[in-house]
């Protein structure tokens, strides 16, 4: 079957999974090779605009209130490492979760900085894990940091005190990049946390195509403080871009924009307000939604399972029959993304579809932990990546120095990154991904790459 043919066959799905628009054509463009152009005088140019390019990326930042937007089509992931190579200087420490998203890490490899992790206590979720100003003050009083990179909100929903933290940033001179991959809708949601480029964090980089309707791969970065360098985040982004950048995701950008500047408050205000249903539904305390104690994103929907044998992974398995989709699973919970595409009845369906789960003998148990332990570098991951390196099965890996990431995939956060020694704990952290059949960037065939 060609890859095609296999979308196809996932054509009929209820999705509540990334991207926002959950399959539905909600706005532009429709007929996608029409408008498949390469840069010609009428139609701009991303890595110099001056025509349309320009005015979108303008409208943008003014629909978003920052002072600059740019349009990335390589995703956040190119926007984190353009903020991260133009916001810090070699050699400097920055502070941030260790939940933190992979491209993270990469670009803190590029620049050869010094990372500062805050770890979440072993029974937190590294998903869900959100960084406190006392984790700060603590980090600031023992290292000398140049900044901080945030993710607001996790994966999970979870999102921090951003107002204090980026009020401390600036009263302090410190950068504060924030990862809001998962927040593009925020600023249009006033019951929803507060959008960090509405509270002026220096660099914020969205997906769009997580919880708006632009196409997968499009994203945006907002600069929302004068004293970031503009000319040099442009000289990164054309190092990290494509020199050929899609007009269909720049169109789909712009048009998502749009459509979210009109619909998605009423939208993401009805996906708040189902959450009540979700939990009249299931009054029997059968499944209910996760609520953290910090601030959340109520679109991400953590559905916790009580009184039942059942796997959050098995419950997964079951909707899928059903040709319903969620994001993500694990042994406690399902997690359900609601997106600006997600309807009442797409909502009335996961309910229905729940209450449907067939208890099963034997649960199709997820045993994988999934809290970030400490691990502790022996060289940097720049140096760690040029070593020579061998393969060795995980168990025999105990003790050396890791030469790549180990990745369970998704939600893309490291369980090692280059040049930090393999511990007896970290080792069967990963063992225990792989029996539970996750997707393992860095694993190939139970086998890791190690420092010779
Ligand atoms: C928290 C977080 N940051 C950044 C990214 C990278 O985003 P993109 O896939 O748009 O490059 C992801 C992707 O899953 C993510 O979950």
């Amino acid at each position: 079957m060609s890859i095609f043919e296999s979308l196809q066959q996932y054509y009929d799905t209820i999705r509540f999974h990334m991207p926002g628009h959950k399959g539905r054509e909600l706005h532009e463009p429709y007929g996608v090779s029409k408008a498949d152009l390469t840069e010609l005088a009428q139609t701009d140019c991303l890595h110099r605009p001056s025509g349309m390019i320009d005015q979108a990326q303008r409208r943008i930042a003014q629909i978003y209130g920052v002072d600059k937007s740019r349009m990335l089509i390589n995703g956040s992931s190119a926007g984190l490492l353009a903020a991260i190579l133009s916001g810090f200087s070699p050699k400097e420490k920055v502070l941030l979760p260790r939940g933190s998203h992979l491209s993270i890490y990469h670009g803190l490899m590029l620049q050869e900085m010094e990372p500062v992790y805050i770890y979440p206590d072993a029974e937190m979720w590294a998903e869900a894990y959100t960084v406190t100003m006392e984790d700060i003050l603590t980090a600031e009083k023992e290292h000398s940091l140049a900044g901080l990179i945030l993710t607001y909100p996790t994966y999970l929903g979870t999102c921090a005190d951003i107002k204090k933290i980026v009020g401390w940033a600036k009263n302090n001179n410190k950068i504060c990049i924030v990862d809001e991959a998962h927040g593009a809708h925020l600023a249009f949601c006033e019951d929803y946390p507060v959008a960090a480029e509405r509270v002026g964090a220096d660099i914020v980089v969205q997906s769009t195509h997580k919880m708006l309707s632009s196409l997968t791969q499009s994203a945006m970065l907002h600069v929302a403080q004068r004293r970031v360098d503009i000319e040099k985040l442009d000289m990164y982004l054309r190092l990290f871009q494509s020199s050929s950048p899609s007009y269909l995701l720049l169109a789909s950008l712009e048009a998502a924009v749009n459509y979210a500047e009109k619909n998605a408050k009423k939208i993401f205000e009805k996906i708040a307000s189902a959450r009540k249903e979700f939990a009249e539904a299931f009054a029997d305390g059968k499944y209910f939604l996760w609520q953290p104690q910090t601030q959340y994103d109520y679109a991400k929907w953590v559905i916790g399972i009580k009184n039942t044998d059942l796997s959050g992974t098995e419950i997964q398995r079951q909707l899928s029959l059903k040709k319903i989709e969620a994001e993500y699973a694990a042994d406690e919970f399902v997690l359900a993304y609601c997106g600006i595409g997600t309807t009442k009845d797409d909502i009335i369906n996961l309910i229905r579809a729940l209450n449907e789960v067939q208890p099963i003998q034997k649960k199709n148990v997820d045993k994988a932990k999934r809290t970030c332990l400490p691990a502790k570098a022996q060289m940097s991951m720049k140096e760690a990546a040029g070593q020579r390196t061998e393969y060795l099965f995980v168990r025999e890996a105990v003790g050396r120095i890791a030469a790549d990431f180990v990745v369970p995939y998704p939600p893309g956060i490291p369980l090692l990154v280059p040049g930090e020694m393999i511990s007896e704990e970290i080792a069967q952290v990963i063992l225990e991904n792989i029996e539970s059949k996750k997707t393992m960037i860095g694993i190939q065939n139970s086998a890791m790459k190690v420092v010779l």
